[in-house]
């Protein structure tokens, strides 16, 4: 078994349970977001597009708007199938990131939205998008600020470190935050090839539309380690923890609804 296999299966479980309460909580956050993402990749109705750890969709759709020639692919068939549900007449298909199915050299542009801290081998990843990228393509893909920035992530990961374990047997993960970091960045897309040509770190404000004490709910619902990490805490200190998110998501509530920083960055790169 390869490193980071535990990992992976962990997360693709997580997501095959997980496409209609990612989509509920999610889509609004991420139809903020994916139309600067899909800007970046300056599409014309001639590109050929490739969508990976597409979810529910939003990518391939916002692309469409302007490319037809697009696929939106994830390894997660509930996902594929909400992504379907959702984009009728639009092209999905179950695929691995890691390993795509796809010859080399076709794709003139590759989008990837909040894919690559969920890969158990990014490299592989961009290693495969440097393989099915045309010449002079172009591969757009955001990721989140590291958690120190990021209320919403930091938040959890203190009051977990205060009140509860890390040490409760989930998969070790890779380590993610070489991505939001530009110079590891641009050195871990050089390492396959590619170049990297525009790195922006973004401060998206997102009104969540419910108030604090709905957040523990929202923390199961829409990432896999974070209900991974909330339900395999010791269940005697499980309640003072979800009173203490409470409690610090009550900060961001205004007029019933938590609304927040949720910090990312936008990185463009080019096969060369
Ligand atoms: C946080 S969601 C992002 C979905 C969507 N791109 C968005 O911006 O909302 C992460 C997605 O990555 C997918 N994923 C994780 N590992 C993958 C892999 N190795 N190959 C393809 N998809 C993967 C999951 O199934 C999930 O749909």
């Amino acid at each position: 078994m390869t490193e980071f296999e535990d990992f992976k299966n962990f997360e693709k479980e997580g997501w095959e349970e997980r496409a209609y309460t990612y989509d509920k909580w999610a889509s609004a956050n991420a139809k903020q977001i994916i139309p600067k993402a899909v800007n970046a990749l300056a599409l014309s109705k001639e590109d050929i597009v490739l969508e990976l750890a597409s979810g529910p969709g939003y990518g391939t759709n916002e692309i469409a708007k302007i490319s037809h020639n697009v696929i939106g692919t994830d390894f997660a068939d509930a996902m594929v199938l909400e992504a379907k549900k959702q984009n009728p007449g639009l092209k999905f298909e179950q695929g691995d990131a890691e390993n795509l199915k796809y010859s080399d050299n076709i794709f003139t542009k590759i989008l990837c939205t909040f894919g690559i801290l969920h890969f158990a081998h990014p490299d592989k990843a961009i290693k495969e998008v440097g393989r099915v990228l045309k010449q002079n393509g172009l591969f757009v893909f955001t990721v989140w600020a590291p958690v120190q920035e990021s209320p919403f992530f930091g938040m959890l990961a203190e009051t977990i470190g205060e009140l509860g374990s890390y040490d409760v047997g989930l998969p070790t993960a890779p380590p993610i935050d070489d991505f939001s970091d530009p110079d590891r960045a641009s050195e871990r897309l050089s390492a396959q090839g590619l170049v990297m040509t525009n790195f922006e770190a973004i401060n998206n404000i997102f009104n969540i539309g419910v108030p604090a004490n709905s957040i523990p709910q929202m923390y199961r619902e829409v990432a896999v380690r974070s209900k991974g990490l909330l339900d395999s805490q010791d269940p005697k200190n499980l309640p003072a923890i979800e009173s203490k998110l409470i409690e610090r998501f009550k900060e961001f509530e205004i007029n019933g609804s938590v609304s927040m920083p949720f910090p990312y960055r936008l990185v463009t790169a080019k096969k060369i």
